[in-house]
């Protein structure tokens, strides 16, 4: 048995937090990484507790995981709009603007984030920095197709995330550069990663999270979209 660090408490407690907005009948949206997996495995709970509720997972890991606990995972493939999504983040700040993907699949919860009314991270309080691109490196998605044209327009700013001796390849088959961009322009760097041919994602969240429930020594604190975000 695993012990149980006291960042996995704080995990924990803010997927707690996150899980009451969950209502039967809902449709959500299953993050990914061992912050979300806590919301699963809570999630899970409930639905064992009666629960009605369908998902869909960013992930393959999430989508296996959510299954073995009995939720019914359906193929976002065939799913328009979702009500509430749950998922990680590597750095999050007050304006609610999120760098994630360090589990590589920062695509996926982008789209998913964007089909859902509501998006809610959970983070134990080393995710909580005062402005992005303070830790975590942006990760961009890259169409193998165009590796080398791509790596060249990130600049030094890039570096190929490996696995082992090869090159790591997301749930959908594309490659990940991870880049230390300064993000004091952090729209435009956005803009500018959105304008590359053969970037097909990036980690940047600037739109997308509604509300962030962060715990810190297991007291939960909760940033709402308007609440002094932007
Ligand atoms: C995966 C993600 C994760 O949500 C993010 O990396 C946080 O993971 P963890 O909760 O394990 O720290 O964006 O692509």
């Amino acid at each position: 048995m695993t012990a149980q660090t006291d960042s996995d408490g704080d995990k924990d407690a803010a997927a707690a937090a996150a899980i009451e907005e969950v209502r039967d009948g809902m449709l959500i949206g299953l993050g990914t990484g061992s912050t979300a997996a806590h919301a699963i495995r809570r999630l899970g709970e409930r639905v064992a507790g009666g629960l009605a509720i369908r998902a869909v997972a960013t992930s393959h890991a999430s989508a296996t995981l959510a299954e073995s606990l009995g939720i019914v995972v359906l193929d976002f493939a065939d799913v328009p709009r979702i009500d509430l999504t749950i998922d990680g983040a590597d750095e999050i700040d007050t304006r609610l603007y999120a760098v994630k993907g360090a589990g590589g699949a920062m695509l996926r919860e982008k789209v998913v984030a964007e089909a859902s009314d509501r998006m809610v991270v959970i983070a134990d309080g080393s995710k909580r920095v005062a402005a992005i691109g303070t830790k975590a490196p942006v990760p961009v998605e890259i169409l193998p197709f165009a590796r080398a044209f791509v790596l060249r327009a990130l600049g030094e700013a890039a570096v190929l995330r490996m696995a082992g001796d090869r090159p790591y390849l997301t749930d959908n088959g594309n490659l990940v550069a991870d880049c230390r961009f300064d993000l004091a322009d952090v729209v435009a760097v956005a803009r500018r990663l959105e304008a590359i041919p053969g970037v097909l994602g990036h980690g940047l969240f600037l739109d997308q999270v509604d509300v962030a429930y962060i715990a810190e020594a297991g007291v939960v604190s909760r940033l709402e979209r308007g609440d002094g975000a932007s």
